[in-house]
């Protein structure tokens, strides 16, 4: 069974690419590279080319039954200056996509959404069933997929898992791939670096109504979202229905938190300051996965001590090979 992974050569997208390989799915990998890293396709086969090229998606979803999408701009503070950006690529470019997949005869489709779908929920932790009101256009982006697949599904039949992720971090266990954004502006590898490159880590926001003032996020292993996708895909693979499932460890941690989870993983101390809040940020997200337990099996296994390591690890890795 061949896979067609769009956006394989980024950080999500790389960690289920493996995931499907160790599962004995064949995976092939279509990144333009702009915003993926060619060492992290190393072993698959790669398709360059942008989501928006329609023809060369065409002629490699000839060869696949399924396709997991995860080529997306996903920087939330981006999507507020850039909009246009935002719509053109995660909105119209994936229309394209999905239009394609239907053309093809493809009726299975894994997508990467986001709890930012739920803007700033009413009720935490959050259920599927939570209103979806975003609050960024990152989040109106991948809402907009998630409505376009469902209007698909009850039109054209394609059945697809809408997988809204929490926070996702750490690396995978070989040394081979990890997160590589540019620029980084996520947590963990923020309060990693400050503890030796001389950079200071800026927490945003320490008057927060949680217990320490700062910000709570449920942090899931990258390893345990990439899990959760084959078994979404062997779900619609089983005839199972169009499921809506939240990827989370159902535990949150506040940025206090992560910052001694890092200090214990380096030995050394995470220089910080103070800071103001960051606009759009909401206090508190934490996912029930009860429902991707129900339907999938799965559950995640490891929490924040052994994401902030494996992310250390990989750090490390980068390092030395850079
Ligand atoms: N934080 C800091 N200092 C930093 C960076 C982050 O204090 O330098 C704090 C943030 O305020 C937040 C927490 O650390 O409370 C986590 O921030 P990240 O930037 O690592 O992650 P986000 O929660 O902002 O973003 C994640 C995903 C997005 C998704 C969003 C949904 O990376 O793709 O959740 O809210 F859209």
């Amino acid at each position: 069974m061949a896979i067609l992974v769009v956006g394989g050569a980024g950080y999500i997208g790389s960690h289920a690419a493996r995931a499907l390989q160790r599962a004995g799915y064949e995976a092939i990998i279509y990144d333009s590279l702009v915003n993926g890293h060619r060492r992290l396709t190393e072993g698959f086969e790669l398709i360059e080319g942008d989501i928006a090229d329609q023809g060369k998606l065409r002629s490699a979803l000839k060869r696949v039954d399924g396709v997991m999408h995860f080529a997306a701009h996903a920087y939330v503070g981006e999507s507020v200056q850039n909009p246009r950006k935002y719509f053109q690529n995660n909105v119209e470019a994936a229309l394209g996509l999905l239009n394609e997949t239907i053309d093809a005869g493809i009726r299975r489709f894994v997508f990467s959404s986001t709890c930012a779908v739920y803007g700033d929920p009413a009720k935490v932790p959050i259920t599927e069933d939570n209103p979806r009101q975003p609050v960024n256009p990152y989040g109106t982006s991948k809402l907009f997929c998630e409505f376009a697949l469902e209007a698909y599904d009850r039109a054209y039949g394609l059945r697809s898992a809408r997988l809204r992720y929490f926070n996702a971090a750490g690396a995978d266990d070989s040394g081979e791939i990890g997160e590589l954004h540019n620029p980084e502006t996520h947590l963990i590898p923020l309060a990693l670096a400050a503890t030796g490159d001389g950079s200071e880590l800026n927490i945003f926001g320490t008057d927060y109504p949680t217990p320490d003032g700062t910000c709570i996020r449920d942090y899931i292993h990258v390893n345990d979202l990439a899990d959760a996708h084959v078994r979404a895909l062997q779900h619609l693979e089983k005839g199972g229905e169009s499921v809506a499932l939240n990827l989370g460890t159902g535990r949150g941690d506040s940025v206090l938190d992560v910052i001694k989870a890092a200090e214990a993983a380096t030995g050394r101390t995470v220089k910080r300051k103070l800071g103001p809040r960051r606009p759009g940020d909401p206090p508190v997200l934490v996912a029930d996965a009860a429902r991707a337990q129900k339907v999938l099996g799965w559950r995640a296994t490891r929490l924040l001590p052994e994401i902030v390591s494996s992310a250390w690890k990989w750090m490390k890795t980068v390092q030395r090979s850079s």
